[in-house]
């Protein structure tokens, strides 16, 4: 992938256009992540069926602009996979989804990658799984903060 320095137009679409934004209710694994130098802030909720198949995944983020479109795309390469499938969407393959970001935004796709993980750590521990490869959460933040109704 060659470098970039600009936003691709699917970055500013996936920004300006949020593909499944919100909350699952009763969501199968709920993940939070923060990034603690940019204050950033990633909500990934997903549903998992008996056959571990991701049905739905939808996010809230807090966060700038390449947060919210990798968060996007995230859950867009997230649906219809299963557990093991979802676990290697990593912040390379959103990234490559999003035809690149420029290098100082790399670590907002890795919140995206760490969403995932946190979420589908939840849905494992809930259900008594082990996920292969799967390792416990970083940057996890505690489910209760309501960090999006008082963030700036
Ligand atoms: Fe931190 Fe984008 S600037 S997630």
């Amino acid at each position: 992938m060659s470098q970039v320095t600009e936003y691709s137009e699917k970055v500013m679409d996936h920004f300006r256009n949020p593909r499944n934004v919100g909350e699952i209710d009763d969501a199968s694994g709920v993940g939070t992540v923060g990034n603690a130098k940019c204050g950033d802030i990633m909500r990934m909720y997903l549903d998992i069926d008996d056959q571990g198949i991701v049905r739905d995944a939808k996010f809230k983020t807090f966060g700038c602009g390449a947060a919210i479109a990798t968060s996007s795309m995230a859950t867009e390469l997230v649906r219809g996979r299963t557990v093991e499938e979802a676990l290697k969407v990593t912040n390379k393959a959103v990234m490559e989804a999003l035809d690149g970001l420029p290098p100082v935004k790399v670590h907002c796709s890795l919140l995206a990658e760490q969403a995932i993980h946190a979420a589908l750590w939840d849905y494992a521990e809930k259900n008594g799984i082990k996920i292969e490869g799967l390792k416990p959460p970083v940057n996890d933040i505690d489910e209760t903060e309501e960090f999006y109704q008082t963030g700036g």
